[in-house]
């Protein structure tokens, strides 16, 4: 179903100022500082329409999906059916039945990893990710790698974290097997040419990955345009609740895959003889699902369909660009990642300030960003810092944020400069 078939308001203007209105936990003072919230990558915070329909469904229709006849289980059943309908039409998917609900990103590529690469992948395959993937878009293919004496090949970035597609097209070769990438690095903010990889790889008949949880919230996302094969996220970096994310595969592929989980749902047919699988989408959702949890992410989807994301991403790369400008000009700041048309996300350290340091005066401030590796220690290696301090943006910062984080960075200058 397309956008303008659901009928879905699309705003035309872009206000952060407004939106801000509709997040309970942004409007707070920390540490004597009104709040600055930029640990979006992280997770984002939730908008009152998302806490009140986990809420309502607690307190009004809490009951199992797919089992019983009884009222409450039919509310909960359409409710939690529904939402794969919203998350299907949001990315673009042809079938709902593409749609598979996982625990998150990192759930869904280790789904992919064993239900459709285990079972194919021979010694001397090869996998081909970037350098500056998140550890749960490398670790779940080394593991494979591992028991099944395939080859991990990495594609790298240039100085300014931008990939090297010249290098990715080489190693794409007779043994490729899968190409997995994140459409956008939560580490550096670099956009990935997804696009470009997509058809590349197909052109060598290779199926693609693409983790899209750094994505889906800040920018237009369309897999049936990419013509992805596999693309996940997480429903807490879109504004909905933790444990809870997608698989969308292809059908034809999602068909072909063995179901990793055993158990309630999954089965069509179970006898000591054996057991035969439920059809798509449920043969991978095994056991009683996070209902609550993907009833939220439907609504924070339908947050995110009445927001224009070309608007959305435009904002937050104008407030990450002000706030660059800023910080160049502080003595010992180095930006990680210069990615033309980067996200919202900006990594650097500081010459006099240990990351953890920097984190800690930011909150003294009341500025939330995050610091460490980041989970992309690769990433971190290839620019030989051990840990960098994060800020990342989401529809709802403001230039105040860009302001106080700015006041945060002079502070840490003055007291550790
Ligand atoms: N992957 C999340 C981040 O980048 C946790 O912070």
């Amino acid at each position: 179903m397309s956008r303008a078939e659901a009928d879905i308001p699309v705003a035309t203007a872009f206000s952060a100022q407004a939106l801000r209105a509709q997040f309970p936990a942004l409007d707070q003072q920390v540490n004597g500082k009104p709040l600055a919230y930029l640990d979006n990558a992280a997770t984002t915070q939730k908008p009152r329409a998302v806490i009140d329909r986990i809420s309502d469904y607690y307190a009004r229709d809490n009951a199992n999906v797919h089992r019983a006849i009884h009222e409450l289980s039919r509310r909960a059943t359409e409710a939690y059916e529904g939402a794969r309908d919203t998350l299907a039409r949001f990315i673009g998917a042809g079938r709902r039945e593409e749609i598979v609900f996982t625990r998150g990103t990192t759930d869904a590529i280790n789904l992919v990893a064993q239900g459709y690469l285990a079972p194919r992948l021979k010694a001397g395959d090869e996998i081909v990710v970037s350098e500056i993937e998140h550890h749960s878009n490398i670790v779940p293919w080394q593991m494979l790698c591992e028991s099944h004496g395939a080859i991990l090949r990495v594609a790298p970035v240039d100085d300014r974290g931008v990939l090297d597609l010249a290098a990715l097209q080489r190693l794409i070769g007779p043994r490729t097997v899968m190409v997995a990438v994140g459409q956008v690095s939560n580490a550096l903010g670099t956009v990935h040419p997804v696009q470009q990889i997509i058809d590349m790889a197909h052109a060598a008949d290779v199926p693609v990955l693409v983790d899209g949880a750094q994505s889906v919230s800040h920018l237009p996302v369309d897999v049936s345009t990419l013509n992805a094969d596999f693309f996940c996220f997480s429903a807490h970096k879109m504004f909905g609740p933790t444990g809870t994310g997608v698989l969308y595969g292809r059908e034809a592929l999602l068909d072909s895959m063995s179901p990793v989980q055993g158990g309630g749902d999954m089965i069509e047919t179970v006898s000591f003889q054996g057991s035969t699988w439920n059809s798509l989408p449920y043969k991978f959702e095994a056991g009683t699902p996070n209902i609550a949890g993907v009833i939220g992410m439907g609504a924070a989807t339908e947050f995110l369909e009445g927001l224009d994301l070309e608007a959305v991403y435009r904002h937050e790369h104008a407030l990450a660009e002000r706030a660059e400008a800023g910080m160049r000009a502080i003595p010992g700041l180095r930006i990680i990642g210069e990615a033309p048309g980067k996200t919202g996300i900006i990594s650097f350290v500081m010459q006099t300030a240990h990351a953890q340091d920097v984190g800690t005066i930011l909150d003294q401030m009341g500025v939330a960003t995050r610091t460490g590796h980041h989970c992309a220690m690769p990433a971190m290696a290839r620019f030989g810092v051990p840990a960098t301090t994060r800020a990342s943006f989401a529809c709802y910062n403001t230039e105040a944020d860009v302001d106080a984080l700015l006041a945060g960075l002079d502070k840490v200058s003055s007291l550790l400069g």
